[in-house]
């Protein structure tokens, strides 16, 4: 049986999503669409969807409207995130928001969820009803997710479990859910398709740790986004976290200090929390924790029986991701 590698399938998804038909009226509807679509980004979801799918069967193809319709979906949870994020920049260019306006992210991303959903649902007979329903499940998590981020914006007392749950349901379960789909339309064993669940699991801890880190220390030109915007927003990441429980007195002062003052310079809120969290040392406990959660995510996949040929490219996959700077 063939199996792909990642590149192959990231040019099988990305052939299949610049084929949709997004340029019809009312223009200001869909050229926001395809405008984030075209942006690339790295289709991670998509990819595991039919690695998972490709570890059972090869012919791949027969998935990608269930890829392109959990791609669209990702990107509409972006336009809707970058308004809530008040975020100008990611994938090197300007959000939605910014290029036209909130209500152009508000509808265009509503409608990318719908057109998500009927890609979802396309050519699907016997295991419509299992997909929808993991489908469903997820995108009301994510929901959940996004909310406790907004709520613990504005909390001081959040706590590493909850913040792990948080990203959990923000960003874990669609990973978690790619793969789950993609061995579900294989016809896998629904033990098999929930360890890969589970994986996906860890492996999205790993890789929102990981984003939080990257918000901090990546390199903007690379990363795509700019730098600062969760220091700027007072998300509750698992370094600023861990700052306030092991800050020193006059350290914490400082940090609540930044934390409600309300009349300040940006570049300047940014520097002051990033020197006190290479002070702390946070920034090196976060990256521990990344890789913590990549080798529980590999104990997993190691778990399945399965040959480890069927697994590789998983594997190696997961490894990649481990080094991403984007
Ligand atoms: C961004 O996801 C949102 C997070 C869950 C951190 P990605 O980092 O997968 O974004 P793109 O699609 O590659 O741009
Ligand atoms: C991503 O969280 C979660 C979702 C978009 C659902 P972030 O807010 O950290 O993602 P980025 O950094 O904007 O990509
Ligand atoms: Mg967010
Ligand atoms: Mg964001
Ligand atoms: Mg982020």
């Amino acid at each position: 049986m063939k199996t792909y590698t990642a590149s192959q399938l990231l040019d099988k998804i990305n052939a299949y999503l610049e084929q949709m038909p997004y340029m019809r009226p009312p223009k200001g509807l869909y050229e926001p669409i395809a405008y984030e679509l075209s942006l690339g980004g790295k289709r991670i979801r998509p990819v595991l969807m039919l690695m998972a799918y490709n570890i059972y069967k090869e012919d791949v193809e027969r998935i990608l409207p269930q890829a392109a319709g959990l791609e669209t979906y990702h990107n509409h949870t972006l336009l809707h995130d970058d308004v809530m994020d008040k975020a100008d920049m990611r994938r090197n260019k300007p959000t939605v928001h910014n290029v036209w306006n909130d209500n152009t992210a508000i509808l265009s991303g509503d409608a990318m969820l719908i057109l998500a959903y009927r890609l979802m649902a396309e050519g699907l007979s016997d295991r419509l009803a299992e997909v929808m329903h993991i489908f469903t499940e997820t995108t009301m998590e994510i929901c959940e997710g996004q909310q406790w981020d907004m709520e613990f914006e504005s909390r001081m007392d959040v706590k590493v479990d909850e913040y792990i749950e948080m990203i959990r349901l923000k960003t874990s379960v669609l990973l978690a859910a790619a793969l789950k789909i993609g061995a579900c339309l294989a016809g896998a064993p629904a033990e098999e398709a929930q360890k890969l669940y589970d994986f996906g699991v860890k492996m999205g801890l790993a890789f929102q740790l990981q984003d939080d880190w990257l918000d901090v220390y990546g390199d903007p030109k690379v990363f795509g986004k700019n730098i600062g915007g969760d220091i700027l927003c007072n998300k509750k990441t698992y370094m600023l976290i861990t700052a306030l429980e092991q800050a020193d007195e006059d350290q914490r002062k400082e940090l609540e200090r930044w934390l409600t003052a309300t009349d300040f310079i940006p570049a300047e809120k940014i520097s002051a929390v990033t020197a006190l969290y290479n002070n702390i040392g946070v920034g090196k406990r976060c990256e521990e924790m990344v890789e913590a959660y990549y080798s529980d995510g590999l104990a997993v996949l190691e778990s399945i029986a399965l040959p480890e040929e069927r697994k590789q490219a998983l594997k190696d996959f997961a490894c990649s991701l481990m080094n991403r700077k984007v």
